[in-house]
């Protein structure tokens, strides 16, 4: 059975933290989507999650950490780059890749030698990351609370709409301010290195390291990649966060219009993305929406894809994914 949890409740945030350390999995909302959440300390319970998604063993997990310290902790080495975008972002969607502790457990990092660590902002999640950590756990392993490969839950519904049975409880937060998942960075070495797009633009992430005279830039390994032994960060996969229905995507909404038209006279049945003109409003909106135009069972999503700029970078490269031939 899978018990709803409320995030306003004291007792159901404790309850929460102490199903997590008995091996359960609980589904925590966070600032970007839901998380699958596992003790991170306890293999057994990580390797769950594996098999509750679907999800191939060799793609690592964020480990979610209530402050940089505990991040400290599960790294080798911390590298002033990692200290640096940890102070400036955290808690927040930024997720920091660096040389992994023995006690980040192979289960969790995919057997890599790197662990990939975030703290997120949700207050009741970091609530039940601390009750961990003071349980001596080194944190919350968690994805995206979905099926492999569809789109990230952004409210608890959507969690129950996935995984209902599947999972232990789901801690109901509202829904997600951000609504992308988190940017990851790479920081490794003396230069930044974008893994992924996502909450945190680009852009900030390159103003706050200049102003320490350090440099940032994407993986060029990022795109369209297919073969996930060999990527950088797999699960990056062209045809990941995709709806049921074909998603075709376009630059501005004339090109849509008349494609429109086209689909009208095929009498092939479609839904419209909606697409607000404010950035924060369209990644808040955008996996619901995609949700939405699936539940009501047409064919084809259209979108108009936004400007690639702030969060637009991170709402195009979902987009593009999902309009990617499966
Ligand atoms: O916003 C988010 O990042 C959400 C919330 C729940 O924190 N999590 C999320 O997790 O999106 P997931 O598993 O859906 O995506 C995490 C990505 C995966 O593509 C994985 O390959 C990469 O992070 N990753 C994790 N650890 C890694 C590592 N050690 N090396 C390379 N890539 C890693
Ligand atoms: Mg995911």
């Amino acid at each position: 059975m899978t018990v709803r949890l409320d995030a306003r409740v004291d007792e159901d945030v404790v309850l929460a933290a102490r199903m997590l350390r008995d091996g359960k999995l609980v589904a925590v909302p966070t600032e970007t989507v839901y998380g699958l959440g596992a003790d991170a300390s306890n293999d057994g319970a990580v390797a769950r999650i594996f098999t509750v998604k679907g999800r191939p063993r060799a793609h690592p997990l964020i480990l979610h950490v209530s402050d940089i310290d505990a991040a400290r902790r599960v790294a080798s080495h911390w590298t002033n780059l990692a200290d640096i975008l940890a102070h400036s972002f955290w808690p927040g969607a930024l997720s920091i890749l660096v040389d992994k502790a023995p006690n980040a457990s192979d289960v969790v990092t995919g057997s890599r030698p790197t662990v990939v660590v975030r703290v997120p902002g949700h207050p009741a999640t970091r609530r039940i990351i601390e009750l961990m950590h003071a349980d001596g756990s080194v944190g919350l392993a968690a994805p995206s609370a979905n099926k492999f490969g569809a789109v990230s839950p952004t409210t608890a519904d959507h969690v129950l709409f996935d995984l209902k049975e599947l999972i232990d409880a789901v801690l109901d937060g509202g829904p997600c301010a951000v609504g992308v998942e988190s940017t990851i960075v790479d920081c490794t070495g003396v230069e930044a290195v974008v893994l992924r797009d996502g909450g945190v633009p680009y852009e900030d992430i390159a103003n706050e390291l200049a102003l320490h005279g350090l440099h940032i830039r994407r993986s060029s390994d990022m795109v369209g990649t297919t073969d996930s032994a060999r990527a950088i960060a797999p699960g990056m996969l062209m045809s990941h966060y995709a709806p049921r229905a074909r998603v075709e995507v376009f630059e501005s909404s004339e090109t849509l219009h008349a494609r429109r038209r086209d689909l009208d006279d095929a009498r092939i049945t479609y839904a419209e993305l909606a697409h607000p003109v404010n950035l924060f409003e369209y990644s808040r909106g955008l996996y619901a929406s995609m949700r939405e135009c699936d539940s009501r069972g047409v064919e084809v999503i259209l979108a108009v894809l936004p400007e690639p700029t702030g969060l637009g970078i991170a709402i195009r490269d979902r987009l593009s994914k999902a309009a990617a031939q499966r």
